[in-house]
Formats: structure tokens, sequence, C-alpha cells
């Protein structure tokens, strides 16, 4: 078990490292998406969940639809969150990074470009202080206070209605919460648990609400549909991803994109699918993630996406 968690945390290194030298102006964020995904799978692991880019205020949850023209530009705040799993054993890991570009300095005076790199530097901080506390036996309130501590001492908040999470073979939130805030959860880690650890830091009021758009989805459960179309659906999202979320641009492929929105909105109302919008921050300021996979063990943890 540990074995596989440790070979999908390789893969997802080295992925990630790999997209991250890509970033610059006017890359199609579909072009960096399907990059991180073909190389997953080319290195022998799955995909353990759509390809995140999620640029500036948007937060989390964005992947790129069918078609996707939307550009990372000189200067935007692009976190890379990526995740692999070999025989269901998931890591999960994200990185963020200012877009390079010639122009930067014309687009932005350097306090801006300074307090940027200061945030990136703010969430790495607070994953690093939450990664040193854990261990057998702590709490996880204990390691949001870590998170919140780290955040704080750079001027930012760290988003506090997102968490990281446990992983279970085939599960991608299996349960536990991590949080990146002090909530007094008393809930313990033990030995052997992996976990994902992700603090978001911002300049902002530390809070994210959904955007409109919804590109990943999770199967939920069987539902008939009088639509023969949505049926069609259902089933093929069940053969092809029964446990793990997967992205409207993979079914894409294989249905007409018109239609495909129309029924995925069906199995959405009808709870036969979750759906996962993309977030932003409530007050559109920047968010920087950080996030790495641990499995809990001795008196510490073993990083497997370092
Ligand atoms: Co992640």
């Amino acid at each position: 078990m540990i074995e596989a968690y440790e070979k999908a945390g390789k893969i997802v290194s080295k992925v990630r490292n790999d997209a991250i030298k890509l970033i610059k102006d006017d890359l199609l964020i579909l072009d960096l998406v399907e990059f991180a995904e073909s190389e997953i799978q080319k290195l022998g692991a799955g995909i353990a969940f759509p390809c995140n880019v999620s640029v500036n205020e948007i937060t989390a949850h964005y992947t790129s639809p069918a078609n996707d023209e939307t550009k990372i530009l000189t200067g935007d705040l692009v976190k890379l969150d990526i995740g692999a799993h070999i025989d269901g054993y998931i890591a999960d890991s994200a990185i963020t990074i200012m877009a390079p570009g010639k122009n930067l300095e014309e687009k932005y005076d350097t306090d801006t470009i300074n307090k940027y790199k200061e945030l990136i530097e703010s969430s790495d901080a607070g994953l690093e202080a939450a990664i040193s506390t854990v261990r057998p036996g702590v709490e996880v309130g204990k390691i949001g206070a870590a998170v919140e501590e780290a955040i704080n001492s750079y001027g930012f908040k760290p988003i506090s209605n997102l968490a990281g999470h446990s992983l279970e073979q085939w599960n991608l939130h299996s349960g536990l919460s991590i949080p990146s805030i002090n909530d007094k959860n008393t809930n313990k880690l033990k030995e052997g648990d992996a976990i994902a650890i992700e603090p978001f830091a911002t300049d902002g009021v530390g809070w994210v609400i959904d955007t409109p758009h919804t590109y990943i989805f999770r199967y939920l459960k069987d539902k008939p549909f009088r639509m023969l179309h949505t049926q069609k659906i259902l089933r093929e999202i069940k053969a092809n991803y029964a446990d793990l979320p997967f992205s409207i641009r993979w079914l894409a492929k294989e249905f007409n994109v018109n239609r495909l929105n129309r029924s995925m909105r069906e199995l959405s109302q009808a709870s036969a699918i979750y759906p996962y919008p993309a977030l932003k921050e409530k007050t559109d300021c920047w968010v920087s993630q950080s996030e790495h996979t641990v499995v809990v063990e001795g008196d510490g943890c073993t990083i497997t996406t370092k």
C-alpha cells in the first residue's frame, strides 16, 4: 500500500515539475491540463481527478471544458493541482507560480509582484508548518492552527472554508478534513493515514464561493431518466468513472457538447452525479495554494509528492 502511494507520488511530483515549466504568457489552459493528464498516463498511473488550473481569484476546481480558449497571461497567479493513482492509491499535489513573461515589469509594479511572491511563500510556509506537526495522535485542529499562524505571519489569511482531506483507495475525500485554521477539531491522525494537506492563502477575506461554471463531477448513483441520451451518458460515466472525479471535457470526446451540457444538468439536478463548481475568492482577491500528500508514520510522516 505504502509502495503504491509512493509510486503515485513520484509520478505526480515529476508531472507537476514538468508542467510548471510550460507556464508562460499566452498558454492555453487546455494545453496545460491535457499535458499533465497525458503525462500521468504515460508514466503508468491513472488520473485521480481532472487537472485543476485555477488562475488569480479562481481558487480551485477549474479545469478546461472542451475547446476552452482561456489563456494564461504574464503575471497571472497560476495554481496547478494534479492527482494520480496506482491501483486507486492517490497522490495529490499543487503548486502556485506567477506566470513569467517579458512584459511582467510593465504590467505590474514591483510592490505588486513582491506581494504575490510573498503570498506564494505564505502558503508554502503554511504547508511546511502543517507537515512538521503531522504524527500519529495529533489533532487535526492543531494542524490547522499551525497553518493559520504561518500564513498570518506574512500578513495574509488562509481560506477558512477549504480543507485538506484524507485519502483511501479509490476515494479522494474519505471523511477526515485537514483545516487551514484552528477550528478546534479534535479528530486525530493515526499511523498509516494518507492525507492531502492543501493550505490556500489570500490577501482577501479568506472565504470562497461557487462560480456559475462546473466542469468537474463525480458519479453518485443510478437513476432512471426519460431522455435516452441522459441514460446513455450516465452509463458511460458509471462504466469509466464510478469512483473518482471526472471532467466534462473527457465526455465531450464522444458526445455532442450542447446535448452533453443539457444531460449533465439533468444528472446533477437528480443527484445522479455530484457537481464541483469552480470556486473563487469572495472578494475577488488572488489566492495561492500549496499541497502535498503525506502518509502518517513513525513519529512523523512521509511526503509522497516531494
Ligand atoms: Co490537490
